[in-house]
Protein backbone atom coordinates (compact mmCIF):
# COMPACT_ATOMS: atom_id res chain seq x y z
CA UNK A 1 0.00 0.00 0.00
CA UNK A 2 0.88 3.62 -0.79
CA UNK A 3 -0.27 6.24 1.51
CA UNK A 4 -1.50 9.73 -0.07
CA UNK A 5 1.49 12.07 -0.43
CA UNK A 6 1.63 15.89 -1.93
CA UNK A 7 4.64 17.52 -3.51
CA UNK A 8 5.53 19.54 -0.08
CA UNK A 9 5.73 15.94 2.07
CA UNK A 10 2.43 16.09 4.05
CA UNK A 11 0.81 12.73 4.30
CA UNK A 12 -3.09 12.73 4.35
CA UNK A 13 -4.96 10.44 7.21
CA UNK A 14 -8.27 12.44 7.32
CA UNK A 15 -10.70 12.27 5.06
CA UNK A 16 -14.00 14.66 5.15
CA UNK A 17 -16.71 12.96 3.71
CA UNK A 18 -19.42 14.90 2.98
CA UNK A 19 -23.00 13.12 2.05
CA UNK A 20 -25.35 15.72 2.24
CA UNK A 21 -25.22 19.50 1.11
CA UNK A 22 -28.84 19.68 2.79
CA UNK A 23 -29.52 21.67 6.17
CA UNK A 24 -32.16 22.52 8.40
CA UNK A 25 -30.50 25.33 9.30
CA UNK A 26 -30.25 29.08 7.94
CA UNK A 27 -26.15 30.45 9.63
CA UNK A 28 -25.64 33.45 8.42
CA UNK A 29 -22.40 32.78 7.44
CA UNK A 30 -23.38 29.87 5.47
CA UNK A 31 -27.35 29.64 3.76
CA UNK A 32 -28.66 32.86 5.48
CA UNK A 33 -31.76 32.22 3.46
CA UNK A 34 -31.54 28.09 4.28
CA UNK A 35 -31.16 25.57 1.39
CA UNK A 36 -32.67 25.59 -1.72
CA UNK A 37 -31.40 22.69 -4.09
CA UNK A 38 -30.68 23.87 -7.58
CA UNK A 39 -32.32 20.58 -9.28
CA UNK A 40 -32.04 17.72 -8.14
CA UNK A 41 -29.45 16.35 -6.51
CA UNK A 42 -27.93 13.47 -6.65
CA UNK A 43 -25.82 12.25 -3.13
CA UNK A 44 -23.67 9.60 -3.21
CA UNK A 45 -25.65 6.85 -2.41
CA UNK A 46 -24.87 4.04 0.75
CA UNK A 47 -22.63 2.11 -2.14
CA UNK A 48 -20.88 4.98 -3.52
CA UNK A 49 -19.94 6.06 -0.28
CA UNK A 50 -18.58 2.51 0.72
CA UNK A 51 -16.35 2.42 -1.98
CA UNK A 52 -15.07 5.99 -1.19
CA UNK A 53 -14.00 4.39 2.32
CA UNK A 54 -12.39 1.27 0.79
CA UNK A 55 -10.28 3.37 -1.69
CA UNK A 56 -9.09 6.26 0.91
CA UNK A 57 -8.25 2.83 3.59
CA UNK A 58 -6.09 2.02 1.03
CA UNK A 59 -4.11 4.97 0.59
CA UNK A 60 -3.84 5.23 4.12
CA UNK A 61 -7.19 7.02 6.11
CA UNK A 62 -7.02 6.07 9.40
CA UNK A 63 -10.48 8.84 10.27
CA UNK A 64 -13.00 9.50 8.60
CA UNK A 65 -15.21 12.76 9.67
CA UNK A 66 -18.63 13.03 7.91
CA UNK A 67 -19.77 16.08 7.22
CA UNK A 68 -22.73 18.24 5.48
CA UNK A 69 -24.50 20.48 5.05
CA UNK A 70 -26.36 18.63 8.74
CA UNK A 71 -25.27 15.07 7.84
CA UNK A 72 -27.84 13.77 10.08
CA UNK A 73 -30.06 15.11 8.13
CA UNK A 74 -29.93 11.71 6.22
CA UNK A 75 -31.95 8.82 6.70
CA UNK A 76 -29.28 6.38 6.50
CA UNK A 77 -26.62 8.64 8.67
CA UNK A 78 -26.26 5.68 10.86
CA UNK A 79 -25.93 3.25 8.23
CA UNK A 80 -22.76 5.59 7.01
CA UNK A 81 -21.53 5.68 10.70
CA UNK A 82 -21.53 2.07 10.49
CA UNK A 83 -19.95 1.80 7.39
CA UNK A 84 -16.85 4.16 8.02
CA UNK A 85 -16.46 2.36 11.54
CA UNK A 86 -16.19 -1.53 9.90
CA UNK A 87 -13.41 -0.06 7.13
CA UNK A 88 -10.61 -1.95 7.90
CA UNK A 89 -7.89 0.89 8.56
CA UNK A 90 -10.59 3.79 10.12
CA UNK A 91 -9.64 3.95 13.14
CA UNK A 92 -11.88 7.16 14.03
CA UNK A 93 -14.87 8.21 13.27
CA UNK A 94 -16.40 11.69 13.62
CA UNK A 95 -18.63 13.75 12.68
CA UNK A 96 -19.81 17.88 12.27
CA UNK A 97 -23.67 18.42 13.07
CA UNK A 98 -25.73 21.33 14.27
CA UNK A 99 -26.88 18.90 17.13
CA UNK A 100 -30.51 18.86 16.59
CA UNK A 101 -30.68 15.13 16.50
CA UNK A 102 -28.03 14.35 18.91
CA UNK A 103 -30.25 14.16 22.05
CA UNK A 104 -32.51 11.80 20.55
CA UNK A 105 -29.62 10.01 18.56
CA UNK A 106 -26.30 9.83 20.74
CA UNK A 107 -26.55 6.41 22.04
CA UNK A 108 -27.34 4.87 18.91
CA UNK A 109 -24.77 6.31 16.69
CA UNK A 110 -22.13 5.62 19.58
CA UNK A 111 -23.24 2.11 19.04
CA UNK A 112 -23.02 2.68 15.18
CA UNK A 113 -18.74 3.38 15.97
CA UNK A 114 -19.07 6.90 16.05
CA UNK A 115 -16.13 8.18 18.36
CA UNK A 116 -16.20 11.83 17.57
CA UNK A 117 -18.55 14.48 17.76
CA UNK A 118 -18.14 18.47 16.78
CA UNK A 119 -21.37 20.51 17.97
CA UNK A 120 -21.51 23.90 16.00
CA UNK A 121 -22.91 26.37 18.81
CA UNK A 122 -21.72 30.24 17.84
CA UNK A 123 -23.25 31.64 21.11
CA UNK A 124 -24.48 30.32 24.09
CA UNK A 125 -26.85 32.93 24.55
CA UNK A 126 -29.89 31.48 23.36
CA UNK A 127 -31.30 34.80 21.36
CA UNK A 128 -27.92 35.30 19.71
CA UNK A 129 -28.12 32.00 19.04
CA UNK A 130 -31.10 32.28 17.07
CA UNK A 131 -30.03 35.23 15.67
CA UNK A 132 -27.02 33.80 14.15
CA UNK A 133 -28.29 30.19 13.05
CA UNK A 134 -31.69 31.12 12.35
CA UNK A 135 -32.99 28.24 14.58
CA UNK A 136 -34.39 28.00 18.02
CA UNK A 137 -33.72 24.90 19.08
CA UNK A 138 -30.70 25.79 21.04
CA UNK A 139 -32.01 23.75 24.39
CA UNK A 140 -32.40 21.13 22.28
CA UNK A 141 -28.81 21.27 20.85
CA UNK A 142 -27.29 21.74 24.37
CA UNK A 143 -29.16 18.99 25.52
CA UNK A 144 -27.78 16.91 23.30
CA UNK A 145 -24.25 17.54 23.95
CA UNK A 146 -25.09 16.46 27.64
CA UNK A 147 -26.18 13.33 26.42
CA UNK A 148 -22.94 12.83 23.83
CA UNK A 149 -21.09 13.49 26.88
CA UNK A 150 -22.72 10.89 28.99
CA UNK A 151 -22.42 8.68 26.47
CA UNK A 152 -18.91 8.30 26.65
CA UNK A 153 -17.77 9.62 23.09
CA UNK A 154 -13.95 10.07 23.32
CA UNK A 155 -13.95 13.62 22.62
CA UNK A 156 -17.38 16.13 21.89
CA UNK A 157 -15.91 19.59 20.85
CA UNK A 158 -17.94 22.50 20.41
CA UNK A 159 -17.45 24.51 16.95
CA UNK A 160 -17.61 28.82 17.50
CA UNK A 161 -17.16 30.76 14.53
CA UNK A 162 -16.30 33.85 15.50
CA UNK A 163 -18.31 36.77 14.40
CA UNK A 164 -17.06 40.06 15.28
CA UNK A 165 -20.88 41.76 16.48
CA UNK A 166 -22.25 38.71 17.55
CA UNK A 167 -19.85 36.33 19.26
CA UNK A 168 -16.86 38.37 19.62
CA UNK A 169 -16.82 39.74 23.40
CA UNK A 170 -18.46 36.27 24.74
CA UNK A 171 -15.04 34.64 25.55
CA UNK A 172 -16.41 34.87 29.29
CA UNK A 173 -19.77 33.06 28.58
CA UNK A 174 -17.53 30.33 26.58
CA UNK A 175 -14.84 30.00 29.10
CA UNK A 176 -17.47 29.59 31.97
CA UNK A 177 -19.29 26.92 30.24
CA UNK A 178 -15.77 24.70 30.18
CA UNK A 179 -14.89 25.22 33.53
CA UNK A 180 -16.76 22.20 34.73
CA UNK A 181 -17.84 20.68 31.34
CA UNK A 182 -14.88 18.44 29.33
CA UNK A 183 -16.05 20.30 26.13
CA UNK A 184 -13.07 21.18 23.58
CA UNK A 185 -14.30 24.36 22.46
CA UNK A 186 -13.07 25.48 18.64
CA UNK A 187 -12.79 28.61 17.75
CA UNK A 188 -13.01 28.92 13.91
CA UNK A 189 -12.10 32.38 12.01
CA UNK A 190 -14.89 33.15 9.78
CA UNK A 191 -14.13 32.44 6.13
CA UNK A 192 -14.26 34.21 3.22
CA UNK A 193 -16.44 32.53 0.30
CA UNK A 194 -18.19 32.93 -2.83
CA UNK A 195 -21.23 34.37 -1.61
CA UNK A 196 -20.69 36.26 1.39
CA UNK A 197 -18.09 38.96 0.31
CA UNK A 198 -19.64 42.01 2.57
CA UNK A 199 -20.34 39.28 5.51
CA UNK A 200 -16.89 38.89 5.81
CA UNK A 201 -15.80 42.54 5.73
CA UNK A 202 -18.25 42.97 8.68
CA UNK A 203 -17.97 40.14 10.76
CA UNK A 204 -14.55 38.89 10.42
CA UNK A 205 -12.48 39.02 13.76
CA UNK A 206 -8.67 37.46 13.83
CA UNK A 207 -8.39 34.42 15.86
CA UNK A 208 -5.05 36.32 16.89
CA UNK A 209 -7.74 38.93 19.46
CA UNK A 210 -8.94 35.28 21.56
CA UNK A 211 -5.85 33.61 21.04
CA UNK A 212 -4.20 36.97 23.30
CA UNK A 213 -7.28 37.26 25.69
CA UNK A 214 -6.57 33.43 26.72
CA UNK A 215 -2.49 33.51 26.63
CA UNK A 216 -3.35 36.92 29.30
CA UNK A 217 -5.76 34.49 31.35
CA UNK A 218 -2.70 31.91 31.89
CA UNK A 219 -3.60 29.64 28.94
CA UNK A 220 -1.04 27.42 27.79
CA UNK A 221 -0.17 26.72 23.93
CA UNK A 222 -0.28 22.41 23.93
CA UNK A 223 2.74 20.84 22.30
CA UNK A 224 1.38 19.63 18.55
CA UNK A 225 0.34 15.51 18.62
CA UNK A 226 2.06 13.95 15.51
CA UNK A 227 -1.55 13.51 13.53
CA UNK A 228 -2.68 17.11 14.87
CA UNK A 229 -4.00 19.37 12.15
CA UNK A 230 -4.11 23.15 11.60
CA UNK A 231 -6.10 23.99 15.24
CA UNK A 232 -3.64 25.51 18.04
CA UNK A 233 -4.65 23.97 20.76
CA UNK A 234 -4.56 25.50 24.39
CA UNK A 235 -5.52 23.93 27.74
CA UNK A 236 -5.70 25.19 31.78
CA UNK A 237 -5.66 23.75 35.01
CA UNK A 238 -8.57 25.07 36.24
CA UNK A 239 -10.75 23.94 33.42
CA UNK A 240 -12.20 20.55 32.50
CA UNK A 241 -12.36 21.52 28.86
CA UNK A 242 -9.84 22.98 26.41
CA UNK A 243 -9.77 25.57 23.30
CA UNK A 244 -8.74 25.17 19.89
CA UNK A 245 -7.82 28.44 17.60
CA UNK A 246 -8.40 28.14 13.85
CA UNK A 247 -6.88 30.41 11.91
CA UNK A 248 -6.60 29.86 8.37
CA UNK A 249 -5.31 32.87 7.26
CA UNK A 250 -2.52 32.93 9.93
CA UNK A 251 1.42 32.25 8.48
CA UNK A 252 1.87 28.63 7.98
CA UNK A 253 -1.59 27.48 8.45
CA UNK A 254 -1.58 25.39 5.54
CA UNK A 255 2.08 23.53 6.09
CA UNK A 256 -0.16 21.14 8.23
CA UNK A 257 -2.46 20.59 6.34
CA UNK A 258 -3.53 16.86 7.12
CA UNK A 259 -7.03 16.65 5.33
CA UNK A 260 -8.85 15.53 2.03
CA UNK A 261 -12.84 16.26 1.02
CA UNK A 262 -15.04 14.63 -1.07
CA UNK A 263 -18.21 16.46 -1.43
CA UNK A 264 -21.79 15.02 -1.38
CA UNK A 265 -22.08 14.52 -4.80
CA UNK A 266 -18.83 12.65 -5.41
CA UNK A 267 -16.06 15.04 -6.22
CA UNK A 268 -12.47 14.83 -4.34
CA UNK A 269 -11.51 18.53 -2.94
CA UNK A 270 -7.86 18.89 -2.46
CA UNK A 271 -8.47 21.94 -0.78
CA UNK A 272 -11.77 24.06 1.16
CA UNK A 273 -11.04 26.83 -1.31
CA UNK A 274 -8.46 25.97 -4.58
CA UNK A 275 -10.36 24.27 -7.15
CA UNK A 276 -13.84 22.68 -8.75
CA UNK A 277 -13.66 19.24 -7.49
CA UNK A 278 -11.74 16.05 -8.75
CA UNK A 279 -14.79 13.90 -10.26
CA UNK A 280 -14.56 10.19 -8.17
CA UNK A 281 -17.99 9.08 -9.16
CA UNK A 282 -17.60 7.79 -12.56
CA UNK A 283 -15.51 5.07 -10.84
CA UNK A 284 -17.71 4.38 -8.26
CA UNK A 285 -20.18 2.24 -9.86
CA UNK A 286 -18.45 -1.11 -8.70
CA UNK A 287 -16.19 -2.70 -7.01
CA UNK A 288 -13.72 -3.55 -10.09
CA UNK A 289 -13.23 -0.02 -10.48
CA UNK A 290 -11.31 0.22 -6.49
CA UNK A 291 -7.69 0.06 -8.39
CA UNK A 292 -8.22 3.08 -10.90
CA UNK A 293 -9.93 4.97 -8.08
CA UNK A 294 -6.88 4.30 -5.85
CA UNK A 295 -4.64 5.63 -8.66
CA UNK A 296 -6.80 8.56 -9.58
CA UNK A 297 -6.37 9.67 -6.08
CA UNK A 298 -2.78 9.44 -6.35
CA UNK A 299 -2.84 11.26 -9.42
CA UNK A 300 -4.88 14.14 -8.03
CA UNK A 301 -2.55 14.50 -5.09
CA UNK A 302 0.42 15.94 -7.40
CA UNK A 303 -2.09 18.63 -8.37
CA UNK A 304 -2.43 20.08 -4.35
CA UNK A 305 -1.23 23.59 -4.20
CA UNK A 306 1.33 24.53 -0.91
CA UNK A 307 -1.77 26.95 0.63
CA UNK A 308 -5.25 28.68 -0.21
CA UNK A 309 -4.36 31.82 -1.69
CA UNK A 310 -7.05 33.22 0.51
CA UNK A 311 -4.57 36.23 1.45
CA UNK A 312 -5.17 37.96 -2.31
CA UNK A 313 -8.92 37.84 -1.79
CA UNK A 314 -9.35 34.68 -3.87
CA UNK A 315 -12.59 33.14 -2.24
CA UNK A 316 -12.12 30.09 -4.67
CA UNK A 317 -15.20 28.03 -6.31
CA UNK A 318 -17.03 27.45 -2.97
CA UNK A 319 -20.03 29.42 -2.50
CA UNK A 320 -20.84 28.71 0.99
CA UNK A 321 -19.32 25.95 3.58
CA UNK A 322 -22.75 23.90 3.04
CA UNK A 323 -21.62 22.63 0.07
CA UNK A 324 -18.22 20.95 1.19
CA UNK A 325 -18.62 20.71 4.90
CA UNK A 326 -16.30 22.67 6.35
N1 LIG B 1 -16.19 30.31 7.97
C1 LIG B 1 -15.82 29.55 9.03
N2 LIG B 1 -16.51 28.46 9.43
C2 LIG B 1 -17.61 28.14 8.76
N3 LIG B 1 -18.49 27.13 8.91
C3 LIG B 1 -19.41 27.22 7.95
N4 LIG B 1 -19.18 28.29 7.16
C4 LIG B 1 -18.05 28.88 7.64
C5 LIG B 1 -17.29 30.02 7.25
N5 LIG B 1 -17.61 30.79 6.21
C6 LIG B 1 -18.39 26.14 10.00
C7 LIG B 1 -19.67 25.84 10.71
C8 LIG B 1 -19.41 24.48 11.27
C9 LIG B 1 -18.37 23.89 10.39
C10 LIG B 1 -18.89 22.78 9.58
O1 LIG B 1 -17.94 24.92 9.50
O2 LIG B 1 -20.01 26.69 11.72
O3 LIG B 1 -18.98 24.53 12.59
FE1 LIG C 1 -26.15 24.35 8.28
FE2 LIG C 1 -23.66 24.15 9.20
FE3 LIG C 1 -24.21 25.85 7.22
FE4 LIG C 1 -25.12 26.34 9.71
S1 LIG C 1 -22.98 26.26 9.05
S2 LIG C 1 -26.31 26.53 7.79
S3 LIG C 1 -25.56 24.30 10.47
S4 LIG C 1 -24.38 23.66 7.11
Amino acid sequence: MRELQDRFGRSFHYLRLSITDACNFKCQYCLPNGYHPDGKPRFMTLEEIRRVLLAFAQVGTRKVRITGGEPTLRKDFEAVVDLAANTPGVQRVATTTNGYRLAEHAKAWRQAGLSQINVSVDSLDPVQFQRITGDSRFDLVMKGIDTALAEGYDKVKINVVLLKEHNGDQLPLFLNYIKHQPVDLRFIELMETGLHHDYFQRHHLPGAVIQQQLEQAGWTLDPRGPDDGPALNYSHPDYAGRIGLIMPYAKDFCATCNRLRVSAIGKLHLCLFTEAGIELRDLLGSDEQLAPLVARLHAALGQKHETHYLHDGNAGATPHLASIGG
